[in-house]
């Protein structure tokens, strides 16, 4: 590591070299680091998303303005770097050809970038939702040369603004730019060259700086077919960034995947981590998002998920940046983890510590899914003992508890060589009619090695609908069908038949297996809140068109064929 401290600017011109002729002169420091260095050094990340991307702009999606606490936050949780996804498109005071950004946007991004850095965090900073706004070259509207304008107009002020920061910040040109053919990725590649010159005319520290460069869509299998290396005249050191959220069912809760973590499905994601590796066995690469939500994401799949990825990608010397839209896993508000388990898991797999994992259904043949995270008890049924396989991977198990008390082993829990057993006696102290539905406890096991565990005691019935027919409304709006929750205040998912028993929507979905036929897509088209179970205009529109009467088998956890409450909409 070299020290480099600039007492003129004749020093500065020097090291800036012949393509900085008119950039930002610095005093102070930098200390050069290699883009490995860097990604090592960044990894585990997390990601202040929908923040200061939001469109239009900071506040105006789920998430206040960012404030210091929140990265205190992150490094109590024990991440390295950040990636501060950036949406400039409503921040421009001018058009073509200057393109000129509001100094005011570019000083907050600048003391965002000093708050973390002060942190002793590693930070990425992008261009974010600009590409789809302005800057997606695949619209046949688009004018490619106004796009090139104003992208190096918009990194010529950014790497003015930022030439002064140190070596812990480092540029990310475009977030996810849009691209299918070989004549996008090869664009994409000149938008990575004029981003370069771009930041290096800005001056100051840029021609010394790491930046993570991307392929078409930040993808892996785009990036890996066309990406080209930057023109050898700037001297940046360089990684390749790209993005995973894979499978697309599982992640983004479509057709019923409600599992996760077969061998096929490891190796499935084994082979696409590897495959970037292997077309760029010399780069630095950086996941710079992934996701897999604690808000609907079957908890002993999603810590399964969490675990092996992060695994795997050290594996192929990647590092990880979470994505996290501030209502998936982290609550900025009250400083908590919604899930503490899958921090803990992220963690403890970033060190390559060895997790103890329970148990669940991967079989895509089931017909119903079982999961060791939770030991459900159906209401009103006696209680027996539970037991619950885990997979312990080497570990044993060294405590279990429930609050501060502790459990005694061969009373309350017996261990064998592959499950965790709840006596009866236990549970009935846990479990009783009085208890309610819901969580009622999380017991906490502690392991050999790796991070403990929560084992949620949830009593359930099956939810109870207000109403379980309705004519289909005149015109499509969302529809909120009244639920009386009782158990996990969530569906697992919702599957759609029409009255001669053919598929509503995606009929291909009839050559999965049970759990996964005729189920539609969280969010798209099916939803919930406290009180409802809530079907999309888009699911009334396809009844509508099939003019059909429909029914909506809504499925709840844990998912078994009877744990269902159907609606049916008549036409
Ligand atoms: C900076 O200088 C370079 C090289 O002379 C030139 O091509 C570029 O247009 C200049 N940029 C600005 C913003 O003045
Ligand atoms: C495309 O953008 C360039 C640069 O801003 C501009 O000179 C040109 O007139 C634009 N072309 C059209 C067809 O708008
Ligand atoms: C490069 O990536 C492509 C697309 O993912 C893949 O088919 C190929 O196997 C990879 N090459 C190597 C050497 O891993
Ligand atoms: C459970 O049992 C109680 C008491 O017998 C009864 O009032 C209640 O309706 C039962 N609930 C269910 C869901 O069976
Ligand atoms: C582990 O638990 C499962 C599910 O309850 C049960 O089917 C199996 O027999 C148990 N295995 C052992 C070794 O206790
Ligand atoms: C157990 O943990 C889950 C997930 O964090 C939480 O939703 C639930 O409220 C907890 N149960 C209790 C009784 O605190
Ligand atoms: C829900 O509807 C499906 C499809 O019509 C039917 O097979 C199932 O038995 C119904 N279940 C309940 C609980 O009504």
């Amino acid at each position: 590591m070299v020290a480099v401290f600039f007492k003129s600017a004749l020093a500065a011109a020097l090291l800036q070299g012949a393509l900085a002729a008119n950039g930002t002169t610095c005093t102070g420091t930098f200390t050069p680091i290699s883009a490995s260095a860097f990604v090592d050094a960044m990894n585990p990340g997390w990601n202040v998303g929908n923040t200061l991307d939001a469109v239009q702009t900071e506040g105006d999606w789920n998430n206040p303005p960012v404030v210091s606490e929140t990265f205190d936050d992150m490094k109590t949780a024990g991440f390295k770097g950040i990636r501060l996804p950036v949406t400039w498109a409503y921040h421009f005071t001018s058009q073509s050809p200057d393109w000129t950004v509001d100094p005011a946007w570019l000083q907050r991004v600048s003391d965002v970038v000093d708050m973390i850095t002060q942190r002793g965090f590693y930070v990425i900073v992008n261009v974010h939702h600009d590409s789809w706004v302005w800057a997606d070259i695949t619209q046949a509207s688009a004018n490619v040369t106004q796009i090139e304008e104003r992208f190096y107009r918009l990194w010529y002020q950014i790497g003015t603004k930022l030439a002064c920061k140190g070596s812990m910040v480092a540029f990310e040109p475009i977030n996810e730019p849009p691209g299918t053919t070989a004549e996008h990725g090869a664009e994409q590649n000149k938008l990575n060259d004029i981003f370069l010159r771009a930041i290096n005319d800005a001056g100051g520290f840029n021609p010394q700086r790491v930046v993570t460069l991307v392929g078409s869509g930040e993808d892996a299998v785009k990036t890996s077919q066309w990406f080209k290396r930057p023109d050898a005249k700037f001297k940046n050191p360089w990684a390749i960034q790209y993005h995973y959220y894979s499978p697309y069912d599982f992640i983004f809760s479509a057709w019923g995947k409600t599992t996760w973590g077969s061998d096929a499905d490891k190796a499935t994601l084994e082979a696409d981590l590897a495959a970037i590796r292997g077309n760029f066995t010399d780069v630095p690469l950086i996941i710079g998002e992934w996701d897999a939500t604690s808000v609907q994401i079957e908890t002993a799949a999603r810590w399964r998920y969490f675990d092996f990825f992060v695994r795997t990608a050290a594996k192929y010397n990647t590092a990880t940046v979470l994505w996290d839209n501030g209502a998936d896993h982290f609550n900025r508000a009250t400083h908590q983890w919604r899930d503490p388990t899958v921090l803990s898991i992220l963690m403890n797999a970033a060190k390559g510590v060895t997790n103890s994992l329970p148990d669940s259904t991967t079989d895509g043949a089931a017909t119903s899914q079982s999961s060791s995270a939770y030991a459900y008890h159906k209401l009103n049924t006696s209680v027996a003992d539970i037991s619950l396989p885990f997979l312990f991977n080497g570990n044993t198990l060294t405590s279990i508890t429930n609050g501060n008390k502790a459990l005694a082993k061969g009373t309350d829990y017996a261990v064998s060589s592959a499950n965790i057993t709840l006596t009866r006696s236990f549970l009935s102290t846990i479990i009783t009619p009085a208890a309610g539905m819901g969580s009622l406890t999380n017991l906490t096991l502690s392991f050999s090695a790796g991070s403990p565990l929560t084992l949620n005691i949830l009593q359930y019935s099956t939810p109870v609908l207000g109403a379980t027919s309705s004519a289909l409304p005149a015109t499509s709006a969302d529809l909120l069908i009244p639920i009386t929750w009782a158990g996990q205040n969530r569906p697992a998912t919702v599957k759609a038949t029409k009255s001669d028993g053919t598929i509503l929507i995606d009929d291909w979905t009839q050559w999965l297996g049970p759990l996964q036929q005729g189920r539609m897509t969280y969010s798209g088209q099916w939803d919930w809140d406290g009180s409802h179970v809530i079907l999309r205009a888009a699911v009334l529109d396809a009844v509508r068109s099939a003019g059909k009467t429909t029914t909506f088998t809504i499925e709840f956890y844990p998912r078994e064929p009877s744990n269902v409450a159907n609606y049916t909409i008549t036409v």
